[in-house]
């Protein structure tokens, strides 16, 4: 594996999903176009959810509209539906997500449905995408712990991350969704998947409840990955996960990354502008 790594903009999607007052749509905008000016090759701007589970995004469209489209730049947004990928497609995304859990408990939180149901759903999401000329990303939440189920088997995590991969996903993101995974966690996982799962289809999603995202990082480094989902500011968190708090900051991933060598192509200096944005848009009264 090389020495580039994909650092993957999570912050206006799972950073401001859970902010607990409404951020204007202008201040989305402006966030969004602080990043891709920092150089984030992939943003998550937005999700296409139903507003009475994340009222949150219900400016989705609005948002995706008003964005200063940067040509180097793929703009993403979470799809739990076929409605939410017609309004995705609609407002121009450049690539969907689906997301699955491997746990059951979340699933139902999250999407009111079993995992078997949920992969069904996506399966006519992930059709209808390819045939719209979209690439699909999946998540796997919940891969260490559940917040309603207690410990997840990396059995149960692998036949969710493979089922996604078969309906099509390019990759597949693995989501320590509550944030308080070890690094012995991570690594353990890592190598029970690795014999069915290429690394190179796999992507790290940690937040960072604990204050272990760093070191998680770098251990799935280790173990082959070089794509990792981050949010500026260190915003976020899920609505359904209570206890969650964001995701690693972009601007401490970046940082960690090129100490240790590994190229990312962003500016560091327009980062740290959006960064500090992003936490002036924090529990804003
Ligand atoms: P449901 O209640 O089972 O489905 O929700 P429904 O079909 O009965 O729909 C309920 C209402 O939503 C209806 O409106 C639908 O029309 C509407 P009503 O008739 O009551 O007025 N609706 C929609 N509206 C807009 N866009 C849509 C849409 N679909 C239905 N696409 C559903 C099922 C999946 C829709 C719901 O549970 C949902 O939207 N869940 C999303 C929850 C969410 O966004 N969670 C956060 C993202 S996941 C995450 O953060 C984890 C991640 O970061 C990885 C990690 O950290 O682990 C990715
Ligand atoms: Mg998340």
């Amino acid at each position: 594996m090389g020495d580039r790594v994909t650092l993957f903009e999570v912050g206006p999607r799972d950073g401001l999903q859970n902010e607990a007052r409404p951020v204007p749509a202008a201040d989305k905008i402006r966030l969004i176009d602080l990043l891709s000016g920092a150089g984030l090759p992939k943003i998550e701007a937005a999700s296409f959810v139903s507003s009475r589970w994340v009222p949150q995004m219900a400016d989705a469209a609005v948002v995706m509209a008003g964005i200063r489209r940067a040509p180097s730049v793929l703009y993403t947004a979470l799809t739990p539906n076929l409605r939410g990928l017609d309004d995705a497609i609609a407002s121009r995304a450049d690539e969907v997500a689906v997301f699955a859990s491997a746990s059951e408990g979340f699933s139902r939180a999250n999407i009111n449905c079993t995992i078997a149901d949920s992969l069904a759903r996506y399966r006519e999401v992930a059709d209808a995408a390819r045939a719209a000329g979209l690439a699909v990303r999946g998540y796997v939440s919940c891969i260490t712990q559940c917040p309603f189920d207690g410990a997840v088997e990396p059995d149960a995590v692998r036949r969710v991350a493979d089922a996604l991969l078969r309906l099509g996903c390019y990759e597949i993101s693995l989501g320590d969704t509550l944030g308080r995974a070890a690094p012995c966690e991570i690594a353990c996982l890592l190598r029970s998947l690795a014999d069915d799962l290429p690394a190179e289809r796999l992507a790290g999603h940690f937040h960072d409840t604990s204050g272990r995202a760093l070191r998680n990082v770098e251990v799935a480094l280790d173990a082959g990955l070089r794509t990792f989902d981050a949010s500026v500011g260190g915003l976020g968190g899920c609505p359904y996960a209570p206890g969650a708090s964001g995701n690693v900051a972009s601007e401490a991933l970046a940082a960690r990354l090129a100490e240790l060598g590994l190229e990312t192509g962003v500016d560091i200096a327009r980062l740290a502008e959006a960064a500090a944005f992003a936490r002036s848009l924090r529990n804003r009264a």
